[in-house]
């Protein structure tokens, strides 16, 4: 505070000297500012590596897969993440906390891949298989949909719109002897593809009962029309779950009792049936590479890397972790950075957004709008938005800030532009990702929060 008030004091009498004098020591002084921010861009810009962050979004997404909140696969990811952090030198720990049971299915063809869905609680959830034939029935709220050789096919349907409709559908299923229901999901509602999900029945139905992927029923139809399918169903109750935090600290040069903390935290989870490269392997990859360049740095204030748990199932993590910090500690964030959907290759989202929850600015938007400036990078742009991992924070007066690539003509969530595969199957590296913007983002939060964390003193430019 001394240092901030001498710095802008210093500022200050500068200006009146150039006043008096007519001399230019005051720009020049703005200037060498800049440009000793600027050559501190350039440690991280020119170290930061897109292709290392594609490295950790291809174990994540291709050798783990989904990574449903709760569950081994999401356990793995946060061993993943905890290896490289703890092979970069940092103290890591993790954070558990307990999470709602999952009802996951598995639907494997008789090559023996299969494929992940969700599973109605009350439909039958067993490991005991129940295999048949597929049959697509569009339609299905009216019994004459149904051909007469349904008995025993596993019958696969576009979910109609409600709840109601939808039972409907199952009981027509159910009457015409299928052996299993399939719903395929609608189109999501912000004008992406649907993804998996649990169909909800009030009362018990003893045949399997799962929700599909809108891309999965439309792939079912792609091989029914080269032949017959045969499908093997089994399903999965698991209980009594922890999701995980990881969470890495890398310590300042000379801590006391008035250094601020400053977070880079993505969360490590996927909605089910997803392999999430870029919702959110991105947002991990992202923070591990930064991770990685920052190491050899001396910072300031306190970086803590948190890879966050169970976003999917309602920001479980984040919230988790904001709830067990005393008033104390809250205060003593300074700045929250939460990349998620960092990479993209949707060509219409095409800027990066700072998205705060009620769209006001703070120390993140700043600094990262100021970064992009003196790298010469528009890509960045402020916004407001929800959604994500920065919501808790906010909520707890500490700032915080979301990074994603969309495209916004119009605030409406089926106007604006985010890629349609986004929370479905195809959200992969292969149909989803972008070396070039991983890049700008990396260099864009890369540098916003270098500038933040590594000094006590604010620059005059923030
Ligand atoms: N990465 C998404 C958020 C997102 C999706 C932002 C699409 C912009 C466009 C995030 O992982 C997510 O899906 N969040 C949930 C939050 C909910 C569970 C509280 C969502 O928005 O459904
Ligand atoms: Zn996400």
């Amino acid at each position: 505070m001394i240092l901030r008030k001498r710095g802008l004091k210093v500022a200050v009498s500068l200006l009146a000297l150039s006043m008096t004098f007519g001399t230019v020591s005051f720009a020049n002084d703005v200037t060498s500012k800049c440009k000793s921010d600027y050559s501190q861009d350039q440690k991280v810009v020119a170290r930061a590596d897109a292709e290392r962050a594609i490295e950790h979004v291809r174990y994540l997404s291709e050798e783990i897969g989904p990574r449903p909140g709760g569950l081994q696969a999401e356990k793995e990811s946060a061993e993943y993440i905890a290896n490289v952090l703890k092979g970069y030198g940092y103290e890591v720990e993790y954070q558990y906390f307990p999470v709602a049971d999952q009802y996951i299915a598995d639907v494997a063809f008789a090559d023996g891949t299969s494929w992940q869905m969700a599973a109605a609680p009350n439909g039958k959830v067993s490991k005991e298989a129940v295999t048949g034939e597929v049959l697509f029935v569009d339609g299905g709220t009216n019994l004459a949909d149904f051909p007469d050789d349904t008995a025993g096919k596993i019958v696969v349907m576009p979910r109609a719109s409600t709840t109601a409709a939808y039972r409907t559908q199952i009981d027509n299923a159910v009457k015409s002897g299928a052996a299993g229901v399939i719903l395929q999901s609608l189109v999501g509602s912000r004008g992406n593809y649907g993804q998996t999900f649990n169909p909800s029945l009030t009362t018990p139905v003893d045949i399997p009962v799962y929700g599909a992927a809108f891309i999965q029923g439309e792939w079912l139809k792609e091989r029914l029309a080269k032949g017959p399918v045969e499908l093997s169903l089994t399903a999965e109750r698991f209980s009594n779950l922890e999701s995980v935090n990881v969470i890495a600290t890398k310590a300042p040069k000379g801590k006391n009792k008035d250094t601020k903390e400053v977070i880079l935290g993505a969360h490590h989870d996927s909605v089910v049936g997803a392999p999430g490269a870029n919702d959110n392997a991105s947002g991990v990859g992202l923070m591990l590479e930064l991770a990685r360049v920052y190491q050899g740095y001396n910072t300031d204030k306190e970086l803590k890397f948190i890879a966050f748990g169970s976003e999917e199932r309602g920001l479980l993590g984040a919230r988790y972790y904001v709830e067990q910090l005393t008033q104390e500690q809250r205060d003593n964030i300074e700045a929250v950075f939460v990349p998620d959907m960092v990479a993209t290759n949707y060509g219409p989202a095409k800027n990066l957004y700072a998205m705060t929850p009620n769209g006001s600015t703070n120390i993140v938007t700043d600094s990262t709008a100021a970064a992009g400036a003196r790298l010469g990078n528009s890509d960045i742009l402020p916004g407001k938005f929800s959604s994500s991992d920065h919501v808790p924070f906010h909520n707890a007066g500490i700032p915080a800030t979301l990074f994603i690539w969309m495209g916004i003509d119009s605030w409406d969530p089926l106007v604006y532009h985010i890629e349609k595969v986004y929370h479905t199957p195809q959200d992969t590296i292969e149909d989803n990702i972008s070396a070039e913007r991983m890049k700008s983002a990396l260099d864009i939060i890369g540098a916003g929060l270098f500038d933040v964390v590594r000094k006590d003193v604010p620059s005059l430019n923030k």
